[in-house]
């Protein structure tokens, strides 16, 4: 029987909680590893036994461990954004997202632990992900990473949501028309602000939005360039900073 590696990780990670309550972060961390270890990054394999070794030897260290951690959690972040269908993403979208972005979602009060977790992990994962625009239809207006200013929703107040008289799920699209960027006329001076400072290209109606891993150059996810950019967050390429 072949289990997809996402949704076998989500199950590690269940069974680590039930079998060790809150205290669970080591317990869980060695699930993900022995669940993921040869799936990490295309093709990269790393044995077992060179991790547990001890860090003077090449292993990884506890920090390590925790970074690692959350680099693979983010890895659900990227999957739900990047649109990989499996059961987890299915799952979740039906369940939590219901059409939303997951952006726009904050936990709610009676939620498990594991969904909560990845919500928290939203400030660290966004930056990494950024939509590069060609007809908009799959990148969030307001909530996604597109714009150079970061998600617009983060910067300014969702007042300009309706001064635009756009709606909240809204997609770049609407505001794509062939090779143009045309934004409905609004005396909003947050919207002009918005308006003015656009990315530095033109859309293409005739070209699908594509989604980068910031964090690697070829744009893909990869558990190894998130640890290093987990440990650096000072090299994390900001909102500004355009393709
Ligand atoms: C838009 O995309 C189409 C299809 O790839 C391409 O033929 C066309 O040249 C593009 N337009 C511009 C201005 O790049």
């Amino acid at each position: 029987m072949t289990v997809d590696s996402n949704s076998s990780t989500f199950l590690a990670i269940m069974l680590a909680r039930f079998l060790s309550g809150s205290e669970g972060y080591l317990v869980e961390t060695l699930l993900i590893l022995w669940k993921v270890v040869d799936g990490n990054c295309r093709g990269e394999k790393v044995a077992w036994s060179d991790i547990c070794l001890p860090k003077n030897k090449g292993g990884l260290g506890i920090k390590d461990l925790i970074s690692w951690n959350k680099a693979l959690m983010i890895r659900y972040i990227w999957n739900l954004v990047h649109g990989s269908n499996n059961l987890w993403t299915t799952w979740i979208k039906t369940y939590h997202l219901k059409g939303r972005s997951i952006w726009e979602v904050t936990a709610p009060q009676m939620c498990s632990w594991n969904w909560r977790k990845l919500l928290k992990l939203h400030p660290i994962a966004h930056p990494m992900i950024r939509h590069i625009i060609g007809n908009g239809l799959d990148t969030s207006l307001w909530f996604d990473n597109w714009h150079p200013d970061g998600p617009i929703h983060l910067k300014w107040s969702s007042r300009v949501i309706y001064d635009a008289g756009l709606l909240k799920k809204a997609k770049v699209g609407s505001i794509v028309h062939g090779e143009q960027w045309v934004w409905p006329c609004s005396m909003s001076i947050d919207l002009l602000e918005i308006k003015n400072y656009m990315p530095s290209y033109n859309p293409n109606s005739s070209l699908e939005d594509c989604i980068k891993w910031l964090p690697t150059p070829d744009g893909i996810y990869c558990v190894a360039s998130t640890m290093a950019s987990l440990k650096t967050p000072h090299h994390l390429v900001p909102w500004f900073e355009l393709v």
